[in-house]
C-alpha cells in the first residue's frame, strides 16, 4: 500500500501546487486522465487473484476519489481568485473625464411633461397613472366603444395574442382608460391628469407608433363646458409662456365624450416653421369633451348626480410646438446629437413659481 500513499501524497501536492486552471488541469490528465497514473493503477487490477483485487480496487478508487475532490475544490478556489483578480484589473475610474465630454440631457418630452405637471399641479390636479398593457374593457368597452364599432379600428391597436379564454390584451391606444380605473377606484370629487405612454400603428412626420399624451378628468356637481374652456385656455397660456395665444373649438367625435370637441391653437406656418400666437393657420392639440353618461354609469358613477370633461393631449406635439421641432420620429431616434441640441439640463426642474424653461 505504500505505492498508494505515496502516490496519493505526490498527486496531491501538485494540486496543491497548481498555480493556475490550466496547470490544474495537466495534474488532472496526467492523474485521472485516460492513460493517467491512477487510472493506470486500475488496469493491472486484471491480472490480480479476486481477493487481491477487491481489497486493491477499492483502496485505489478511494485514492481517485479522494484525488478528483482535491481537484474539484482547487478548481473552485483558482476560478474565485481569477474572478477576483479579473475584478481588480477591471475597475474604471468613473471619475476619469470622457474623451468626449457631452453632458447628459432631459429629453424634450420629459421636460414637457414635467412643465405640464408643475402647471396642472399648481390648478390643484392629482396625477393618477394606469398601465400601458391594457384590457379591451379598459381600453374601449368601458368607455363606450360598442363591440365591433369601427371607432375600435380607427386607433390601429397593436394586439397581443389573445389568451387561452380569448381575450386578447393589448397596448393602449391613449390615456383615458386611467379616466376608467381612476372613476372605478375613487369617489368624487375627482381632479387628475393622467401622463404616460401610448401606442398606434403609425408613423410619418407627426406620427411615431409610441408616443405621450396626458389625459385630464375633472368629476364634480355641476360641471360644464365653461369649465374646460378655462381650464384649457389657461393651461395653453400658461404652457406657452404668453397670453397672445389664441384657441379654437371644432365639433367632433369621441364615443366616450359628448359633446367632444378637438382644440386648435392659432399659428403661423410660413417659412417652414411654426410660430404660435400669430398667423392664418390652427393646429390640432388636443381632443376634449364632456365626460359621456355611459361611461360615468359603467364606472358606477350616477349621471343624474355628476357631470364631468375629459381631456387628451398630444405631449410630443406640444413639444414640436414650443420647441420648434420639425419631425417627431426625431425625438425616438436616439440620436445623441438630437439629444444634446434639443435636450434639457436636468437641474432645471420646471416649476410655474421659477419658470418653466
Ligand atoms: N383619447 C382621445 C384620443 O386619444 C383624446 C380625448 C381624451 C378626447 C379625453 C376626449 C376626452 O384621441
Amino acid at each position: 500500500m505504500t505505492d498508494l500513499n505515496t502516490l496519493e501524497s505526490d498527486v496531491l501536492a501538485q494540486v496543491a501546487a497548481a498555480g493556475d486552471l490550466q496547470a490544474l488541469d495537466a495534474v488532472r490528465v496526467a492523474a485521472v486522465g485516460k492513460t493517467g497514473s491512477i487510472s493506470g493503477l486500475l488496469k493491472t487490477l486484471g491480472a490480480m487473484s479476486p481477493d487481491e483485487r477487491k481489497e486493491r480496487g477499492a483502496a485505489i478508487n478511494a485514492l481517485r476519489d479522494r484525488v478528483q475532490s482535491a481537484i474539484t475544490e482547487k478548481k473552485a478556489s483558482l476560478e474565485a481568485a481569477e474572478l477576483d483578480a479579473r475584478l481588480a484589473r477591471e475597475t474604471l475610474d468613473l471619475t476619469l473625464p470622457g474623451p468626449y465630454r457631452r453632458k447628459g440631457s432631459v429629453h424634450p418630452t420629459m421636460q414637457v411633461m414635467d412643465e405640464m405637471v408643475s402647471i396642472f399641479a399648481d390648478m390643484g390636479f392629482a396625477v393618477a397613472e394606469g398601465p400601458d398593457i391594457e384590457d379591451d374593457f379598459h381600453n374601449f368597452t368601458a368607455l363606450n366603444f360598442p363591440e365591433k364599432h369601427p371607432a375600435r379600428e380607427m386607433h390601429d391597436t397593436f394586439f397581443f395574442e389573445p389568451k387561452e379564454t380569448g381575450e386578447r390584451m393589448l397596448l393602449r391606444t391613449h390615456t383615458s382608460p386611467v379616466q376608467v380605473r381612476t372613476m372605478v377606484s375613487q369617489k368624487p370629487p375627482i381632479r387628475i391628469i393622467a401622463p404616460g405612454r401610448t401606442y398606434r400603428c403609425d408613423s410619418d412626420a407627426t406620427h411615431t407608433p409610441m408616443f405621450h399624451q396626458v389625459e385630464g378628468l375633472v368629476i364634480d356637481k355641476g360641471i360644464h363646458m365653461g369649465h374646460l374652456k378655462w381650464t384649457l385656455e389657461t393651461f395653453i397660456a400658461r404652457f406657452f409662456e404668453t397670453d397672445a395665444v389664441t384657441t379654437q373649438f371644432r365639433p367632433h367625435h369621441f364615443p366616450f365624450t359628448e359633446p367632444s370637441a378637438e382644440m386648435d391653437v392659432q399659428c403661423d406656418r410660413s417659412g417652414g416653421e411654426i410660430k404660435i400666437g400669430q398667423g392664418s393657420s390652427w393646429l390640432e392639440i388636443l381632443g376634449c369633451g364632456m365626460v359621456h353618461p355611459n361611461v360615468l354609469r359603467a364606472c358606477g358613477i350616477d349621471p343624474d348626480e355628476y357631470q364631468g370633461f375629459a381631456f387628451g393631449m398630444g405631449v410630443d406635439r406640444l413639444g414640436m410646438l414650443k420647441y420648434g421641432m420639425p419631425d417627431l420620429r426625431d425625438m425616438f431616434a436616439s440620436d445623441s446629437r438630437w439629444l444634446a441640441h434639443y435636450g434639457f439640463s436636468g437641474f432645471a426642474a420646471p416649476n410655474p413659481a421659477s419658470g418653466l424653461s
